[in-house]
């Protein structure tokens, strides 16, 4: 089906303090989406992941934490696709898949941001969420040529995308900014529009690698209430990576800890944090 899909609404007005608190208070997680089982993978003699397996359960917001080079970033790209995992599986929505390409895995429907920010600088705003459309606007063209041969459907199409994007734009509180070049404004406005990117793609699944590193508290509060509005509103999966414990404990209903490449904990916040192991590894005193 080729049609514009629900619209990401109004944009709802700030609530204020979202973030806080927030997980207790969302939707239930529902079955099992995604499942990562046994992933083991090495570059050279480097284990980046050693038999890493975990769930991720429909609408929940799933974190992955850890120290730097626990292996968390490597994780997100075996699940979409851009690494090739030597041991093991990635099942989504019932497919399992072990030789996946990103364009195969965003068809299904996870998008992703990433961690040092993959926007064109130069283009607009605009554009650049515009660009997370084209695999959407492809496929229209595509049936579009198999089915309607009228000269003027491309360019209706092509309208309704757009307004789909200034949906968006609207959504994420950027209107201001929606003909400015991206390499123009502050990097915590930069990561909202790589969220952006990523939201026209109209994700079931969202993996976002450290969407708030860099930012101020009153961004990364901006931030986490956009994430939630998100997976309130429309009910996507989010599968986060956050360094920042006080964001994690937040908004996450369950976390994965990694440590060098293995799974040392994985359960709620509250499990995670009271964990001796993950405590010694990673959260010690000071997060
Ligand atoms: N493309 C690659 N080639 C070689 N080694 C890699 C590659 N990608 C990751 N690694 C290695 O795999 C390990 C895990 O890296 P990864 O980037 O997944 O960690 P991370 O938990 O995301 O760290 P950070 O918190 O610093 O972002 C590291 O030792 C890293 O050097
Ligand atoms: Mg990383």
């Amino acid at each position: 089906m080729n049609a514009v899909h629900e619209p990401l609404a109004e944009a709802r007005p700030a609530a204020a303090g979202a973030a806080a608190g927030a997980a207790a208070g969302r939707r239930r997680a529902g079955e099992v989406i995604l499942e990562v089982k046994n992933i083991s993978l090495a570059f050279g003699g480097v284990k980046a992941l050693t038999d890493i397996s975990f769930d991720v359960r429909a609408h929940e917001v799933r974190a992955i934490i850890g120290p730097n080079g626990a292996g968390k970033s490597s994780m997100l790209n075996v699940i979409n696709g851009v690494y090739q995992p030597q041991e093991g599986s990635v099942t989504f929505r019932g497919r399992t898949f072990r030789h996946m390409n990103r364009r195969q895995v965003a068809e299904m429907g996870v998008a992703r941001t990433f961690q040092s920010l993959a926007l064109f600088k130069g283009m607009s705003v605009l554009d650049n969420i515009m660009s997370g459309r084209n695999l959407k606007m492809k496929t229209n063209l595509f049936q579009l040529a198999m089915r309607n041969p009228w000269f003027g459907a491309a360019e209706k199409q092509e309208n309704e995308h757009r307004e789909f994007v200034e949906k968006i734009i609207d959504f994420l509180e950027i209107q201001a900014h929606r003909k400015t070049a991206v390499g123009r404004l502050p990097y915590g406005l930069q990561k909202r529009v790589d969220l952006g990117r990523a939201l026209a793609m109209e994700p079931q699944v969202l993996l976002l690698d450290e969407p708030m590193a860099g930012m101020n508290v009153e961004e990364k509060q901006d931030m986490s209430r956009f994430i939630l509005d998100v997976n309130d509103e429309y009910g996507t999966t989010v599968v986060l990576i956050e360094h920042d414990m006080s964001v994690v404990m937040d908004i996450s209903d369950r976390v994965v800890v990694l440590d060098y490449g293995r799974k040392i904990g994985d359960g709620t916040p509250d499990e995670v944090r009271a964990s001796p192991e993950v405590i010694s590894a990673y959260l010690g005193t000071s997060h």
